[in-house]
């Protein structure tokens, strides 16, 4: 039994299934973008489906958003992210590499000396981590506009429309999930750190003195959306930012970190941010960004508690704890990815025994049936181990085997992907069967 020890073998079951593919392969690809195959993208649709249903359905004051990517370009000064999302760059001046001064080793910093090849090193200078474009045909001044970097403040510019349409009173929340973009320095662990990716974030409106315990709250709800996505609790922890490691807008952060093959590492961060963006935004728009207290009738700025997850690492995270080789008791290998049934991308695969006497016709119907209700997939190909192990490396939960028992007795048996047992029951309750296992 071996697991994973890097990402390297990840990589290739990734591109050899069609999970995640190097963006612009064909072109020789471009660096830290990647993009979801069939088997990535089902699961990714799983994992934001249950992250939405866990905050909108779940909870009756969470309204979801989905705003712009392209902002006003004063969005960024108020929010902080003109003159302070940047990283320290230093560059080599023997062999050119660049390096984010803050991940330096120690003796580097002192010495000043280029880890690769020990040449000299550059003094940091501040590198801004946003893209910038140009907005309609004239280039030059007042066009220049940037990527959202993070998709919060989406939801803080939008804070008093949702207010307002939604009729919410504080405390509610507000949810959104969408691509930001990122001129990371030292992108890199496959999909890990990448220039352009998906977050989940959902924004908590709460008076400012009960901040704290909301703060408690959405920790542990964190984790129980870990739970339903089947992240084993032994894979995660809450590691607390220390007052000078605080993001210049936060009052309180943690993050969850996954332990993933290069080691613990953020999936996700959770920040009491105060009344910080309101009042930003509300200074460089001139609007009021205030909400009305219901017994006392004044007017206040509510404080912000941000749950902010990465949909990609999420999904990174999930095959790197799927993944496992083993030996069989006969000698054989096999791979295969122990995805949670509710994120599987394939939930159950037909498979008729032979194509001969009628199985592949009836096999084929009660694929038809099922795919309705469930992504299903139909295999006819190939020796039944071999359908077996192609759907152990797709994560798929169950095979239903379709012979000549279905026909006489009406019966398929269903062969379990992780204990590879079987169990064989009555055609008719094959569906509810697999909904009672499936869905959480
Ligand atoms: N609004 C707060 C915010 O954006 P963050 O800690 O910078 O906070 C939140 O980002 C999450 O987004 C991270 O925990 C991570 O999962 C994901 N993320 C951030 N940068 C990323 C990158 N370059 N590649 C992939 N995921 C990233």
């Amino acid at each position: 039994m071996t697991q994973l020890e890097s990402f390297d073998k990840l990589v290739s079951l990734a591109k050899r299934r069609g999970f995640i593919f190097q963006s612009s392969e064909i072109y020789g690809g471009i660096n830290a973008c990647y993009d979801y195959g069939p088997l990535g993208v089902e699961l990714k649709r799983n994992v934001k489906d249950i992250w939405w249903n866990a905050m909108t359905r779940d909870y009756d004051n969470i309204v979801g958003l989905d705003a712009a990517i392209l902002m006003h370009p004063k969005v960024w000064e108020a929010s902080g992210h003109i003159a302070g999302f940047t990283d320290p760059l230093v560059d080599c001046k023997k062999c050119k590499s660049r390096f984010r001064e803050d991940t330096l080793p120690e003796e580097n910093l002192t010495h000043r000396k280029c880890p690769k090849c020990e040449g000299a090193l550059t003094e940091a200078r501040n590198f801004n981590l946003m893209f910038k474009t140009e907005m309609g045909a004239l280039e030059g001044a007042g066009t220049e506009v940037y990527l959202r970097p993070e998709t919060a403040q989406g939801i803080f510019v939008n804070f008093l429309n949702v207010m307002d349409t939604s009729r919410q009173r504080i405390p509610f929340g507000i949810a959104q999930i969408g691509k930001a973009f990122r001129n990371e320095i030292t992108p890199g662990n496959f999909t890990f750190r990448t220039r352009e990716f998906e977050q989940m974030e959902m924004q908590y409106f709460v008076e400012p003195e009960n901040s704290d315990e909301w703060f408690e709250t959405w920790k542990q709800r964190r984790l129980e959306y870990y739970d339903r996505i089947g992240i084993k609790r032994e894979n995660l922890r809450f590691e607390a930012h220390g007052p000078n490691e605080l993001a210049h807008y936060a009052k309180a952060a943690f993050d969850i970190e996954f332990k993933f093959p290069i080691g613990w590492s953020e999936l996700e961060g959770i920040h009491n941010r105060s009344d910080f963006d309101l009042k930003q935004h509300e200074a460089y728009s001139g609007k009021k960004m205030m909400a009305m207290d219901a017994t006392t009738n004044k007017k206040f700025h509510p404080f912000i508690i941000e749950t902010s997850a990465g949909c990609d690492r999420t999904v990174l995270a999930i095959l790197s704890q799927a993944y496992e080789e083993q030996t069989l008791e006969d000698g054989s290998e096999r791979t295969v990815m122990h995805f949670h049934p509710a994120v599987a991308p394939i939930k159950v695969a037909i498979l008729p025994l032979m194509k001969k006497d009628g199985l592949k016709e009836l096999a084929y119907e009660i694929y038809d049936d099922l795919k309705k209700i469930l992504p299903a997939f139909f295999d006819e190909k190939g020796a039944i181990g071999r359908r077996y192990r192609r759907m152990d490396e797709a994560g798929t939960p169950f095979c239903v085997t379709i012979d000549h028992d279905t026909i006489e007795k009406g019966t398929v048996t269903i062969r379990d992907r992780d204990s590879m047992g079987q169990v064989t029951i009555p055609k008719e309750e094959l569906k509810a069967w697999l909904l009672e296992r499936i869905y959480v």
